[in-house]
């Protein structure tokens, strides 16, 4: 396991731990080959999207190639300030192609996502692509979505009692409000929504429209029938 910087300015301004690194970094590496003159890039995040992020920092400077990127969260149009990238809006730019990583992958390229809490932004930025990437190292490949980890749903903060007494009685009997780390109390996104982990017994085609159809849902860590192409390396 290993960590990276990504500097701003004169200091620290994102740094976490990276599982499964050196496969992480060969997908990411892989993934920079994409990159094409006056490209527009949907920009991931978490760890992996942090690696590709640099590695097409670094074949752009290598190559002189000049590209924009569409960010899914505030964490990574900040890492593209410090890194000298220009940054668009999804409100004036469509992706060319899109990049992302993911907590599951199933054999049809349907995703859990959202462990970063960003998975509003990358919803729309994926859905808003032209072409789409998952790059992931192979612990994330699962033969069924939720098997193995909880699916988060962004919602509105009033909405949270009405959704939670929802969600159980739909059978669902594990429901987490996701805790902030280094603030006391729920984790707050970018919208000022709060968070649910909820370990729902089984997913089916069906699970993202039931769950988005609970008033106060604002989106879902499912991303079913994207049809992104996978990059695994490792
Ligand atoms: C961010 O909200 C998440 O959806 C990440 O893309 C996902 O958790 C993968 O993260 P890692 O690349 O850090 O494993």
């Amino acid at each position: 396991m290993g960590s990276f910087e990504v500097a701003f300015d004169d200091g620290q301004l994102w740094g976490g731990t990276v599982t499964n690194e050196a496969a992480k970094r060969a997908a990411a590496t892989k993934m920079a080959e994409r990159l094409a003159p006056g490209d527009v890039v949907g920009v991931g995040s978490g760890s992996t999207s942090h690696l590709t992020l640099q590695a097409l920092v670094a074949r752009a400077r290598a190559e002189s190639i000049s590209w924009t990127a569409i960010t899914t969260s505030l964490e990574m149009e900040l890492a593209c300030g410090g890194l000298g990238v220009p940054v668009g809006s999804l409100a004036t730019l469509r992706p060319d192609w899109s990049f992302d990583g993911a907590d599951e992958v199933d054999p049809a390229a349907n995703l859990l996502k959202g462990r970063g809490g960003a998975l509003l932004r990358e919803k729309l930025v994926m859905a808003a692509s032209k072409e789409r990437y998952v790059v992931v190292d192979p612990s994330k490949l699962v033969d069924r979505l939720g098997v193995r980890g909880t699916v988060p749903i962004e919602v509105v903060p009033e909405a949270l009692r009405l959704v939670r007494d929802r969600l159980v009685a739909n059978g669902v009997d594990e429901v987490t409000v996701r805790r902030a780390e280094t603030k006391d109390g729920p984790l707050v996104t970018e919208r000022a929504n709060l968070l649910l982990d909820v370990r729902v017994p089984e997913v089916t085609e069906r699970t993202e429209a039931e769950l988005k159809a609970i008033p106060g849902v604002v989106e879902s860590g499912l991303f079913i029938g994207y049809r992104p192409s996978v990059i695994v390396a490792g």
